[in-house]
């Protein structure tokens, strides 16, 4: 696969010296792009759609195991319907279109987010799709559909409680162990798009210490160069997680 520059053959720029081990996406500015095109919003998702496969590909060159891409939030059920029935038909088609071609670049692929309120044909997808790469270790790609953060933290102490876990058991490693992302890594990036500076419930729990990056390119323009971007600034933050620098 091409370079970031795209005129040598190398995949993984030498200057990737520490590539974060879960990166979070939430891709953001699909409608500002297609209003900036006068174009209707749809537009600009199908475009947010086709550029997926751009990110996933750098994403596979640059070595990050591991990509959870926020696709639709509890929050998202109240856009107009119309919408709403475009965004979902979208992700139906992707999975369709894209399966195979995941699948021989062995990316595992797994939904988080409730369950509940997907219809039945794109459920029947997601789990086809969970059960077909189920074994695939190249990369591991949530997608975070029907998905709130706070949603994860309340299923996780349910499950506490139906476990019947003492109430001084329960630590921060027993609710990790039971949120969506359980026996993965914390993300370590959180990139996100079109300009703004919020979570928007996108993994705040598992996102505590992530470090944070925010462009304001839409997106559907958020490919390889974008993200190679992402992972320089990502690897220049020095990381504390709350202590001291060491030798500071
Ligand atoms: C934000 O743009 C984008 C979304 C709400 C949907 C993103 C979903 C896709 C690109 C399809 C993903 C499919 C899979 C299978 C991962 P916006 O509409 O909020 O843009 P705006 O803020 O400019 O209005």
């Amino acid at each position: 696969m091409s370079s970031v520059e795209g005129s040598t053959s190398v995949s993984r720029p030498a200057e990737l010296m520490r590539v974060p081990q879960h990166v979070g996406i939430i891709m953001d500015g699909n409608g500002r792009w297609a209003q900036a095109r006068g174009m209707a919003r749809s537009a600009g998702h199908r475009a947010g759609t086709e550029n997926l496969r751009n990110v996933l590909e750098a994403a596979a060159d640059f070595r990050i195991p591991i990509l959870t891409l926020y696709a639709f939030s509890t929050e998202n059920w109240s856009r107009p319907a119309p919408e709403v029935r475009a965004l979902l038909r979208l992700v139906q088609r992707v999975i369709d279109r894209e399966l195979n071609e995941l699948h021989s670049r062995g990316v595992r692929i797994r939904q988080i987010g409730r369950r509940e309120g997907i219809d039945d044909a794109l459920l029947r997808r997601i789990e086809r799709a969970e059960e077909l790469t189920r074994d695939n270790s190249e990369l591991i790609l949530n997608i975070a559909f029907n998905y709130g953060g706070r949603a994860d933290i309340v299923d996780a102490v349910r499950a506490l409680v139906r476990e019947g876990m003492a109430s001084e058991e329960i630590d921060e490693a027993a609710i990790s162990a039971r949120v969506s992302t359980a026996g993965l890594p914390d993300p370590d990036l959180v990139i996100r798009t079109a300009g703004e500076m919020r979570l928007s419930n996108f993994l705040i729990w598992q996102a505590a210490y992530a470090e944070y990056y925010s462009t304001p390119t839409f997106w559907p323009d958020f490919g390889r160069e974008e993200l190679y971007k992402a992972l320089l600034a990502f690897q220049e933050r020095k990381r504390r997680f709350g202590g001291l620098l060491s030798g500071a």
